[in-house]
């Protein structure tokens, strides 16, 4: 029987790891969070309604799960309140089974004030971040000098902490950026009502997790962006500033490595990209207008639009084997449905797996076409009832990744899939 289950992205984020988690969570008594923040956005659509939910696991909407924000992931407590609060206006019961770790960094105004400084100051060499101070925040947990959870509910401890932290980042913003200082008595007020707002929901999450493996509970580990946005193996510096690969589940939680029992790698059908940097796939043409128009791909933190192109099978392998994928979920298959010819990336030419990003930058794709079988797979849920050509690609992504395809979403709903192998059980 599975224990935990890790659910990740394997392309640049939006795959739509939040309505698989949502639809796995039926089956899991825990989920859990481990990286990334409130950059990323996850969208679940219940009986058409739409729910965007940025910090807080997708596994909120089904009742009586338990929910786990792990010390890997970087929390902006106003954020995390208002989605509380948005979550409980209709309806959700949010506080009794939400569990915030208390070694999480927090995301404080300064951090946001320096995602963006730089973002301008970078001007055409901006990485496109959500300006949501994700970096700044993750940079200052490896220097040593983060306000983590448990820091903030300490009112003596904090404010000793944000002195010395605020007098360094001010200087930054003031001489650096020549931008306004923050003020330490605004940060230092809201943030205590705040950690008020919070107190009794922050825990040791590490321990409570190992509680839950001893009592044979099922967790589900809930990833968020992608493999190729990654600190290490994505296309950097165009990444974000965690690692969002399968072994962040187990450092951004606290589980070990031999507790996880399996890995499920979502990719889209296609590719999309939000923000700069290296796109190898990427088209600038009908066919990419079209999948835009189909996929309705509009970034969910940030509205942007979402650059589109066909699915990368070379970047989709070394995702499978960075993160040790034990099965793959092809995503949003039904966006495909209109396409006369569906093309896949098999090669980047005489190029190896960039490592810098001139590489990344000098990739040359060549494809492998599809016929496209243009009818409608929109909501099917038996795999033999899928157009042979829609077969083939499955056939033909397990094949040159080497991981089995154990699920396929054809919709947005929670019951819009073809379920072939249940991670779960
Ligand atoms: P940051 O995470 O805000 O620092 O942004 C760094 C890069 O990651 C930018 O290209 C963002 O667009 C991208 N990014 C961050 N979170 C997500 C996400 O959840 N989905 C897709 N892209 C993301």
């Amino acid at each position: 029987m599975k224990k935990s289950v890790v659910v990740l992205g394997t392309q640049w984020g939006d795959e739509g790891k939040g309505k698989i988690v949502d639809l796995l969570t039926e089956r899991a008594d825990a989920v859990v969070r481990y990286q990334g923040g409130h950059n990323a956005g996850h969208t679940l659509i219940i009986n058409d309604e739409k729910t965007v939910l940025h910090l807080i696991p997708s596994g909120i909407l089904r009742d009586g799960v338990k929910c786990y924000i792990g010390n890997g992931v970087v929390i902006e407590p106003t954020a995390l309140i208002k989605e509380i609060k948005n979550l409980e206006a209709s309806g959700v019961d949010v506080q009794s089974r939400l569990y915030i770790s208390k070694a999480a960094p927090v995301i404080m105004p300064y951090h946001i004030t320096l995602d963006q400084l730089r973002e301008t100051k970078k001007g055409k060499q901006a990485i496109g971040t959500t300006g949501r101070g994700i970096g700044p925040s993750y940079e200052d947990k490896v220097a040593r000098r983060s306000i983590r959870i448990g820091d903030l509910l300490d009112a003596q401890l904090l404010k000793e902490k944000l002195a010395t932290v605020l007098e360094y980042h001010n200087f930054v913003i003031e001489h650096y950026h020549q931008a306004e200082p923050l003020s330490f008595d605004e940060i230092y007020q809201n943030a205590l009502q705040q950690a008020d707002f919070i107190r009794d929901m922050c825990i040791d999450v590490t321990g409570e997790l190992h509680e839950h493996l001893d009592q044979g509970h099922k967790l589900l580990m809930e990833g968020a962006q992608g493999s190729l946005l990654d600190i290490d193996h994505g296309t950097y510096p165009f990444v974000t500033s965690s690692n969002t690969t399968s072994g962040s589940a187990a450092s951004g939680s606290g589980l070990g490595a031999t507790h996880i029992d399996y890995v499920l790698g979502i990719t889209k059908a296609y590719t999309t990209r939000v923000g700069s940097g290296p796109f190898p796939t990427e088209l600038f043409d009908d066919d990419g207008a079209e999948l835009a128009k189909r996929g309705v791909e509009f970034g969910a933190t940030t509205g942007r639009p979402r650059r589109c192109g066909w699915l990368d099978l070379v970047a989709l392998k070394r995702a499978v084997q960075v993160n040790g994928v034990t099965g793959l979920c092809v995503t949003k298959l039904d966006v495909l449905d209109t396409f006369k010819t569906i093309k896949l990336c098999t090669s980047y030419g005489d190029q190896a797996f960039p490592g810098a990003a001139t590489e990344w930058e000098a990739v040359k794709c060549e494809y492998q076409s599809f016929s496209g079988w243009q009818s409608s797979t929109r909501g099917m849920t038996d795999l033999n009832k899928l157009p042979t050509e829609a077969k083939a690609i499955i056939d033909f992504i397990e094949k040159f990744t080497g991981a089995p395809v154990h699920m396929i979403s054809t919709g947005p709903d929670r019951c819009e899939n073809i379920l072939l192998v249940d991670p779960m059980s």
